[in-house]
């Protein structure tokens, strides 16, 4: 079904919203906007990306109108070293509209998958531009399947459920989540933003992991966020590391 996007700009009025049909990735649209001296919260989404962008340099699955797929402007005036700060408390967003939307109880692995069990549901891609930071995010919606190299790591509502569900209040369900989630890390400052992750995610505390950084791996129990966001962890070799990027797994072993 096509998107609706005038349904979305009822629903968030005075936004700058831009629908497109295909592109390469909506990061790229989203910094040219930016460099253009778009507002605050502008928003670029498209049906179709030729070349989405994941984490690590991963490529991101974009299905032809099955899922959503945008990347909004933002213009918070915070100094750079809130960036990881910022990358939580957007997990946090889309985390609580997926959850209030469809009713499925949904996880957070650090620093900002949203999964459902194991499986993820949502990735979120940050990225800074000028003075800008653009922050991509690709929901899975209706996809009925998905390609084999990443169904053992991807779901969607619709493989959780078995619903179909219309995207368009999703999309603005996710971005007023996202404006919240910001208004509190500018009012009451980090502290509450970490304090909201570690209540929503099973990573943060007495967890085993494993974490990839480059082809080096560490294993290790996690004992919860530093004062800037950075996972903390107690290796197998009894040393504290900060892990501040990398892939993050559930221990096999665990
Ligand atoms: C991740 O690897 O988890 C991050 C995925 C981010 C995907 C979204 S889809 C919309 C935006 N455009 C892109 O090219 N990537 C982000």
């Amino acid at each position: 079904m096509a998107f609706d996007v005038d349904a979305v700009s009822q629903a968030l009025p005075g936004r700058f919203l831009l629908w497109l049909e295909q592109t390469d990735s909506t990061m790229r649209d989203a910094a040219r906007l930016a460099d253009a001296g778009c507002p605050h919260g502008a928003v670029v989404g498209a049906e179709h990306q030729t070349a989405g962008q994941g984490r690590h340099g991963r490529s991101w699955h974009s299905e032809p109108g099955a899922g959503l797929y945008f990347s909004v402007v933002l213009r918070l005036g915070l100094p750079n070293e809130n960036l990881p700060i910022v990358t939580l408390a957007s997990g946090l967003a889309v985390a609580e509209a997926l959850a209030q939307f469809s009713g499925l109880a949904v996880d957070l692995r650090w620093p900002n998958d949203v999964l459902v069990g194991q499986k993820k549901i949502s990735g979120i891609l940050l990225q800074q531009q000028q003075e800008a930071l653009i922050c991509g995010i690709g929901i899975n919606v209706n996809q009925a399947g998905f390609p084999p190299e990443i169904r053992h790591l991807a779901t969607s509502l619709l493989l959780e459920t078995g619903r179909i569900f219309p995207r368009e209040p999703l999309l603005a369900a996710a971005l007023q989540s996202l404006d919240r989630h910001l208004e509190v890390l500018q009012q009451q400052g980090r502290t509450a933003i970490l304090r909201l992750f570690a209540r929503a995610s099973s990573y943060v505390s007495g967890r085993r992991v494993v974490v990839e950084q480059g082809d080096q791996i560490v294993r290790g129990v996690t004992e919860g966020l530093d004062e800037d966001g950075f996972l903390i962890l107690r290796r197998d070799d009894g040393k504290r590391e900060l892990i501040l990027a990398g892939g993050l797994r559930p221990d096999a072993a665990e």
